[in-house]
């Protein structure tokens, strides 16, 4: 009997990926089919849903729970679900659909076939609507409204059955776990209360300062990275997960974080983000996931804490795994160490702020990246990444 945190609806986990020894047959008869392509988000949602990882989803939402998670974030069942999953194509295309009709989800860049889907609803969604509530912005500069608006007219709903692993299975064979292979991992360690820290940035030493807060008050930390498409000018994952593994070598504990990535894209929604990643981590057997500042946002769309106070507005069991609320975290001159906004009485002339988007411009001017800042051995690799030589 498992003491983790019970899948999302509470009736175990389903991941849809066909058994291995049935997949030649499925794809054989997906061949014949009408061929309905997938854009990278897309296919990412078809890799969740293959894993288990969007438990208790059966395929692509029809209308009803399209409209409900839009505007109250509940499927027609009540269940809690927090943004759309979706899949679009073309009027034309859905036009020649006919009603149950099986068809092929193709991978629109490879041409791979990922899934088969029995079409039992088409319709039309209200895009604007949809961004209103998830996004809180129409502005097409927001690279998850500019998707949405992006998409074709029509979205297909039905139950989705998985023919393929993806790419990232492969290229990711130590990191690429399921929730049901996060689980037993965290049953062989004996742990019991995780916290997942969902990440698409290699770790600098605010995030080490985050994941170390949530292992002082959990049995370890499930360090979870995004493998899926990025915005223009995030590293890419590959030197991501190389920098977050010298971060864990050289500064954490051995036995106390796990290490590993999972094929989602990033929709920079912020609050509503954080609730399906939450969500998410539910399935994977978390019972906590780190939420810091700006958690999953973009730009200035939303406030800092906007993703705490989300948490706030759930009803009683939407959702078990809980929020690990961390303010603001820098390093203080004064303080002569890591500290947030909660804890440091100091001022912000003594802190050392730098995000992200800084640390790259200093990399990629092949500027010195304060000790205050990163660790040695990390930037070392983004160095490497950047191909620049920094003066120390
Ligand atoms: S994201 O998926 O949430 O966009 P990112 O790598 O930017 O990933 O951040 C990972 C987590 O660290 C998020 O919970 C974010 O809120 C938190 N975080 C990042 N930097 C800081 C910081 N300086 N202070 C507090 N929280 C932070």
């Amino acid at each position: 009997m498992s003491n983790l945190v019970e899948p999302h609806g509470g009736n175990g986990l389903r991941a849809l990926l066909v058994p291995s020894t049935e997949r030649a047959e499925e794809l054989k008869r997906a061949e014949g089919m009408k061929k309905v392509p997938m854009t990278s988000r897309e296919v990412s949602d078809v890799l969740m849903l293959a894993m288990g990882a969007y438990t208790p989803l059966g395929g692509f939402m029809n209308e009803a729970d399209w409209r409900g998670v839009c505007l109250d974030m509940k499927m027609a069942d009540g269940l809690f679900w927090p943004i759309p999953i979706t899949l679009s194509c073309e009027r034309a295309l859905a036009d020649s659909i006919g009603a149950e009709e099986e068809v092929a989800l193709v991978n629109a860049e490879s041409g791979e076939i990922l899934a088969i889907m029995q079409v039992t609803e088409k319709y039309a969604p209200d895009r604007v609507l949809e961004c209103e509530h998830v996004y809180r912005t129409t502005d097409t500069d927001h690279p998850g409204v500019a998707k949405v608006m992006a998409q074709g007219e029509v979205n297909l709903a039905g139950r989705v059955s998985c023919l393929s692993e993806g790419e990232y299975a492969q290229a990711y064979p130590e990191l690429y776990l399921s929730p049901a292979q996060s689980r037993a991992r965290f049953q062989q360690n004996g742990w019991s209360r995780v916290a997942a820290f969902q990440t698409r940035n290699p770790m600098q030493r605010a995030h080490e300062h985050l994941v170390k807060i949530a292992i002082e008050v959990t049995d370890g930390v499930f360090i979870h990275q995004v493998l899926g498409k990025l915005k223009p000018g995030d590293i890419p994952a590959e030197v991501r997960t190389k920098a977050i593994q010298a971060m864990i070598d050289h500064y954490f504990v051995p036995g106390t974080v796990i290490q590993a990535g999972y094929p989602i894209e990033m929709r920079y929604a912020g609050p509503r983000e954080a609730l399906l990643h939450a969500l998410i981590r539910q399935n994977y057997g978390c019972s906590h996931l780190i939420v810091g500042r700006d958690h999953a946002g973009v730009g200035s769309y939303y406030g800092p804490f906007d993703a705490h106070h989300i948490f706030d507005t759930l009803w009683d069991g939407a959702l078990h795994t809980r929020p690990l609320k961390i303010d603001i975290t820098f390093f203080c001159n004064k303080c002569f160490g890591m500290a947030t906004g909660k804890t440091c009485p100091h001022g912000e002339e003594d802190r050392i702020h730098i995000s992200g988007t800084q640390q790259r411009a200093m990399l990629a001017e092949g500027a010195p990246v304060p000790r205050e800042f990163g660790r040695e051995e990390v930037i070392e690799i983004l160095r490497d990444y950047y191909g620049s030589q920094v003066p120390a």
